[in-house]
């Protein structure tokens, strides 16, 4: 296979404060700077998380070292109208991509971090009534202020993604990938991304559910992992990763566990070299079915 670029996880935070561990301020201060030991210096975030609270819990960590700004990089996504007595004013979810939206939320967000730049937007639904022209002069006008750094997507189709990149430059795409959600390999998102040089990232890359639910399909999964790591001399994490790292287009994970030791050995699954085969194992366990 061709020399493969290979990149650190980027940091997910969506589990840090409410919505999981409910860090407090000296545990934040504390897995950025462990991240940051082990040279991993990209945080994803979304203004959603934690019921709008986890930005600026992290930001709060932020605000006591203004050296950390400038040593780490944020992703933040918006575009989610997210139903909780945070958001009273919320009806109904909903998504919102208009251009006050998306103005709006960004001005939170840099409020929250405690900083003057997002180093990476996202939108994170495709909003059904996106104006993609009004999406573009935004974002446009976010960069130019020097606000926002670059731009991406996240859950789009290839169809979303092509009408909207007639617009503006889409540098990044987020989506689910995992050995449990295979769709990017197929649906054409993946090939999209090499194709228009756009920066996969996967989010959930240990696949969702697959350490909670118990079904044939995670059993299946796990139980070639398993053989997988042992063979490889690595954990089970590391084999899901390698799985991702396998494939040509790049892909970027977004990590989600609160552990450092997971963090740390998350990292280390970019020197694994997964033959052609063991790809084929994991994607067959998880399908339920050899390849045609
Ligand atoms: N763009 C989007 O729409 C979107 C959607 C969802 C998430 N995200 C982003 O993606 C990031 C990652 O998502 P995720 O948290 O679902 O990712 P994940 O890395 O697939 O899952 C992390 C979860 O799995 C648990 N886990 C990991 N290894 C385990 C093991 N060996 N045994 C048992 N449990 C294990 C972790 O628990 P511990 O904490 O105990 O390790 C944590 O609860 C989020 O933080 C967020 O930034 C984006």
């Amino acid at each position: 296979m061709a020399n493969k670029l290979k990149h650190n996880p980027i940091v997910g935070c969506m589990r840090w404060g409410v919505w999981g561990e409910n860090f407090v301020i000296k545990q934040y201060e504390q897995i950025i700077d462990q991240c940051l030991s082990i040279g991993l210096n990209v945080f994803d975030h979304a203004d959603i998380y934690g019921h709008y609270t986890t930005e600026a819990d992290f930001g709060n960590a932020l605000k006591g070292n203004t050296s950390l700004r400038d040593k780490i990089q944020i992703i933040t996504k918006c575009g989610i109208n997210m139903l909780t007595p945070n958001r009273p004013h919320h009806q109904i979810k909903s998504y919102d991509t208009s251009a006050n939206h998306i103005l709006k939320s960004v001005e939170q967000s840099l409020q929250n971090f405690h900083t003057d730049y997002i180093d990476t937007l996202l939108i994170h639904r495709p909003d059904i009534l996106i104006d993609v022209e009004e999406v573009a002069n935004t974002i446009t006008s976010l960069k130019q202020s020097g606000k926002i750094k670059s731009f991406g997507v996240s859950n789009f189709t290839t169809g979303q993604v092509a009408l909207l990149s007639k617009y503006i430059s889409i540098e990044h795409h987020q989506v689910e990938i995992s050995a449990t959600h295979l769709n990017s390999f197929d649906d054409g998102v993946l090939d999209q991304c090499q194709l228009n040089n756009i920066q996969a990232q996967s989010w959930s890359p240990m696949g969702n559910g697959l350490f909670t639910d118990q079904n044939e399909k995670h059993s299946r999964i796990l139980e070639a992992a398993t053989v997988l790591s042992s063979n490889y001399n690595c954990s089970v994490n590391q084999i899901l990763l390698a799985f991702l790292y396998t494939h040509p287009s790049n892909i970027v994970p977004v990590i989600g566990t609160t552990k450092f030791e997971r963090i740390a050995e998350a990292k280390k699954a970019k020197d694994i070299e997964l033959k052609r085969e063991d790809f084929y194992k994991l994607w067959s366990a998880s399908t339920g079915k050899e390849v045609d």
